[in-house]
């Protein structure tokens, strides 16, 4: 644990021209400096690092962050790793701060697992390459695969000997504890003998993201139909299966270059297709995607191509998986295998360029690919089509971006030849109950209760959260760099004077969300905001951009970083420093607040106008006159909301 204390002073002392400078050439250019992004192939530069602000920020890859985040990511390190390097950098002594009794064990837990892992990692490659068994068993089955040496050495391949419990001794001998190998499952204790888990199989590291072992998968050798083909280690303090994907590790900066990542299901086909130099992909390790695999791939890129080798069953019975990809905001595409080849079989018949060359002929859009898939026989079936739209529906819904739902509503109702209209009928039904349950049930906004008094149907208002996306972010990007800043208002009071109210942009924004009870989606933005507001409510200092920017929490760092680099962002200085444009966004400050607050508010009302057209167009006649009422109601709103984005452009 390093102290608090210490962090800021390594935050305090890092230079981010400097950090960077070490690892990437940079040049002035303006008060900014730009350079090659090491995290894309680039030829001309678009990496730009921020001297004021301290942080980069890739306009290519958007990757971006503060000196602590570049030194992780470039260097692999863990936030500890990174802060531990500066620190030398900067000649900073770390004291490290004293852990609580608790701390202190599970840290030396956590490490006495990774002691043990990492030696059985040496001790099982050395099985493979020096031992008589190991080279007669477990090398030569890799070198009938066709695994390159190369490959074998990368991935840390080996071999565990065959009886019962070799390793466990040869561990016990080298000085090694017990317990931990027994809670690393390397070791299983039987009463009170000890039997070695991955006996006789080729083994198969798990590693962090840093590189250090997390756990096994063991292969077996031989064709035994009652012994399982993989024996994987099971959850221990280090390995959690649902965090973890395989070959992560080696994937990472390729992800990033490609911005795309293969999905594999296997050790094997991971392996190949980097022996061929597809080095961005992952494996699922035969198991349905987990939410925190998902987010930990977003971390990387937005693209999934998931690479199957299953047939037609075990292919429609990963779609729900999908679903959860789709929702997270990742694009998704599919790749189908011949029957009986997997990516790694089908990696060793085409090599490398073929490979590549089939992968693009044969990825296909997942929500197409699944129209497709289940309409097959049943195309003069109007019952089992009407269930189909249900189930597309479903998968449609859960994308977060609106215009993206659309193109794919368009798309499938070709692909379907069903009305386009029942489509969009069901995705708007599927979202309206999903975020039913989603929101809280006590927060609502003014306009939804002008639309609930008219009518007692829920209200599409309850998507803004994604489909305002760009206002959300002006709004927030105005909160984090002029909440500090008055904005003058002038209003002609009932004895017919003119008068001036001074409202600072921060308050004047809260309230505003406040009173309309508007709740932006992103988890980060939600943070911004209760920060902002605790220190309103508290008469306390604003929160400062560093504070958010040097948070520990990357997703919130990433996002004021995101915000502060926005081309307005980053540009205003350059502007003011050379004095090009006179009307700096300060000059018109209270313009932009006002009508990044209207226009926000006018998306909604958008929204909810043509959520309530779709609804009128397929009314029965019950409520048509309610709906009316809503649609003049909101025109007004609009109106109004208008008129007043007009005044203030004027004035
Ligand atoms: N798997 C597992 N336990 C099993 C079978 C499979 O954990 N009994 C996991 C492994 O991670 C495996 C993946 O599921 O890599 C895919 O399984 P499969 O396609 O059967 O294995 P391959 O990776 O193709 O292995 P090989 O080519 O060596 O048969
Ligand atoms: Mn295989």
């Amino acid at each position: 644990m390093i102290p608090k204390e210490t962090i800021d002073q390594i935050f305090h002392a890092c230079r981010i021209e400097e950090v960077v400078g070490d690892f990437v050439q940079l040049k002035k250019r303006g008060v900014n400096m730009i350079g090659n992004c090491p995290f894309h192939d680039e030829k001309t530069p678009s990496f730009t690092v921020s001297v004021a602000k301290g942080i980069f920020k890739c306009f290519g890859c958007g990757e971006g962050g503060n000196s602590v985040n570049f030194i992780m990511q470039h260097e692999n390190y863990s936030y500890p790793e990174a802060l531990k390097y500066l620190a030398q950098k900067y000649a900073i002594h770390i004291e490290e701060k004293e852990q609580t009794p608790e701390e202190v064990l599970k840290q030396n837990e956590r490490d006495g697992l990774f002691v043990v892992t990492n030696f059985a990692n040496t001790n099982f490659q050395e099985n493979l390459h020096k031992s008589k068994e190991g080279k007669a068993i477990g090398l030569s089955y890799f070198k009938e695969r066709k695994v390159s040496d190369e490959m074998i050495e990368k991935f840390e391949l080996g071999y565990c000997i065959d009886s019962f419990d070799a390793f466990t001794k040869t561990a016990l001998k080298a000085g090694y504890n017990i317990d931990n190998m027994v809670k690393s499952g390397l070791t299983i204790a039987k009463g009170d003998r000890n039997f070695d888990r991955f006996k006789g199989r080729v083994m198969f590291p798990i590693h962090n993201l840093t590189g250090k072992v997390l756990g096994f998968g063991g292969r077996i050798l031989q064709n035994d139909k009652k012994a399982a083909k993989y024996v994987n280690s099971p959850e221990s303090d280090i390995y959690s299966k649902s965090k973890v994907l395989y070959g992560m590790y080696h994937a990472k900066k390729a992800i990033i270059n490609a911005d795309l990542c293969y999905l594999v299901e296997g050790y094997t086909d991971v392996i190949s297709l980097h022996q061929v130099s597809i080095e961005n992909v992952v494996a699922s390790s035969g198991t349905s995607l987990t939410t925190e695999q998902i987010s930990l791939i977003k971390r990387f890129s937005n693209n999934i191509t998931m690479l199957f080798d299953g047939d037609t069953a075990g292919i429609k019975a990963s779609f729900r998986g999908i679903d959860m990809i789709l929702e997270q905001g990742l694009n998704v595409k599919v790749v189908t295998f011949p029957d009986g080849e997997d990516p790694d079989s089908q990696a060793k018949k085409l090599g490398g360029e073929g490979m590549k060359d089939f992968i693009a002929t044969n990825s296909k859009d997942f929500i197409l690919f699944k129209s497709k898939l289940l309409l097959e026989g049943k195309e003069n079936d109007p019952v089992a089509k009407a269930g189909m739209i249900k189930d597309i529906a479903a998968t449609i819904a859960v994308i977060p971006d609106r215009i993206i739902r659309d193109e794919y509503i368009k798309m499938c109702w070709n692909v379907l030849e069903v009305e386009q209209e029942s489509l969009y009928q069901e995705v708007g039904k599927v979202r309206e109950n999903k975020f039913y349950e989603s929101r809280q049930p006590d927060r609502k906004s003014r306009y939804e209760e002008v639309v609930d008094l008219r009518s007692n149907r829920s209200t599409q208002q309850k998507e803004t959260g994604f489909s305002a996306e760009y206002q959300e972010k002006d709004l927030m990007r105005l909160l984090m760099e002029h909440g500090d800043k008055n904005i003058h208002f002038f209003e002609t009071n009932e004895d017919g004077e003119e008068e001036e109210t001074v409202h600072r942009v921060a308050d004047f924004i809260i309230a505003d969300l406040q009173t309309d009870n508007i709740i932006f989606k992103p988890k980060s933005y939600q943070f911004i905001i209760q920060e902002f507001e605790k220190a309103i409510k508290n008469g306390t200092d604003l929160p400062k951009e560093q504070f958010f920017i040097q948070h520990e929490n990357r997703d919130i760092a990433s996002t004021v970083v995101d915000l502060l680099s926005s081309p307005h962002s980053l540009s205003k200085n350059w502007e003011e420093k050379h004095q090009i444009f006179v009307t700096t966004e300060e000059a018109i400050l209270k313009q932009s607040v006002v009508n990044s607050v209207n226009s926000l508010k006018m998306k909604q009302v958008e929204e909810l106008l043509i959520a309530n057209q779709d609804k009128m167009k397929t009314s029965n006649h019950d409520d048509l006159q309610e709906l009316l009422q809503t649609q003049i109601l909101l025109m007004e709103a609009q109106k109004q909301i208008s008129a007043q984005l007009t005044r203030v452009i004027i004035k």
